[in-house]
């Protein structure tokens, strides 16, 4: 391949690319951090919009937020529709400047700062309702778990993939009254179940690293939270299902002019995140994939996860910022 071919050129911008986005993150994660144990989940929030909405102003990209901080009469910054980037490829953007926002209000685990690009027209426009998702890592037969079978199905054909007895599967998922028959029935055919209290982005993407210590996540939780999982894992190469689910006839009205298509069928992870998927997310609160934000003197640290669908290579940044030298906004 020529050196100034443009494949080389793409390639090298989509690099370059990732490591912006890392950028992005790890910003909205600094400024969250402040508000790390205050009880105060709005002003943690809108610390991680402001800082990743500036962030974004430095990124080579002609950007659209399609996957926001919700319509624009609601959100003053990264509402859906929203341009941000310098200039560059048209992409579209899906953020969840903090998912977890109680996570951090009240010093749990696993507060991530979460952002995915991919060209133009390829993720899913989700609504502000619940998916149903289910997903597994890695290197399994495709369609090993699906959303249309019962979960005694799931764990049973997921064990026997994995070489596997049920007892040893660690199912995921969130704790909500919503989930009590899915955790009852997980624990009655022998597999352990993992409680989160917020922040299946986590749970999800736990099953795709061996860290992360889950084999499976099930469960029903935010749409737009789906779509970011679902970049991930068309990074991670794991596999997710995803169903949204309507509580009335406008909201499938409403979902019918976003998308194409039946709102309520079953999506698969290409319907949710397709082609040229880049997706990267920093800690805020220790976890068991990243370490949250950590200051010490006149320095900050803080853990990232970037990884790119082309690739398939996942990095772990670590960086270290000068609190002095004031080249991000960090205070
Ligand atoms: P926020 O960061 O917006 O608070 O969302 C956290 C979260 O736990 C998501 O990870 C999850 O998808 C959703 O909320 C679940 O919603 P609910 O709390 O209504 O069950």
């Amino acid at each position: 391949m020529k050196t100034n071919s443009p494949a080389v050129r793409y390639a090298v911008s989509d690099r370059n690319l990732a490591l912006e986005l890392v950028r992005v993150t790890e910003v909205a994660a600094l400024k969250a951090s402040h508000w790390v144990g205050r009880g105060l989940k709005n002003d943690a929030d809108n610390a991680a919009v402001e800082g990743m909405r500036r962030a974004f102003d430095t990124v080579a990209i002609s950007g659209k937020v399609v996957i926001g901080e919700g319509e624009m009469d609601e959100a003053p910054m990264l509402y859906i529709g929203e341009k941000v980037g310098a200039g560059g490829p048209k992409m579209d953007i899906a953020v969840d400047p903090l998912e977890g926002t109680n996570l951090v209000a009240k010093n749990l685990p696993n507060a991530l700062t979460v952002v995915a690009l991919a060209e133009d027209g390829n993720f899913l426009h989700a609504p502000d309702i619940y998916m149903d998702k289910i997903a597994v890592g890695p290197g399994l037969p495709d369609g090993v778990v699906d959303l249309d079978n019962n979960i005694v199905t799931n764990l049973q054909n997921l064990a026997k993939a994995l070489k596997k007895d049920i007892s040893e599967i660690n199912l995921c998922t969130l704790d909500r009254p919503r989930h009590a028959a899915l955790i009852a029935h997980a624990r009655e055919a022998g597999a352990r179940v993992s409680l989160l209290s917020d922040g299946d982005v986590a749970g999800i993407i736990a099953t795709c690293l061996p860290e992360g210590g889950i084999d499976i996540y099930i469960g029903s939780g935010g749409a737009p939270e789906g779509v970011l999982a679902a970049a991930a894992l068309r990074c991670f190469q794991g596999q997710m299902q995803g169903r949204l689910l309507f509580e009335d006839k406008h909201q499938i009205d409403r979902a019918k002019k976003m998308n194409p298509g039946d709102p309520q069928r079953k999506l698969a992870l290409t319907d949710m995140a397709s082609g040229r998927v880049l997706f990267s997310a920093t800690g805020v609160t220790d976890g068991n994939i990243l370490k949250g934000v950590k200051w010490y003197g006149n320095y900050v640290w803080t853990h990232s996860i970037v990884t790119r669908s082309i690739s398939g290579t996942v990095r772990f940044v670590q960086a270290r910022h000068n609190i002095l030298t004031k080249q991000i906004n960090i205070q």
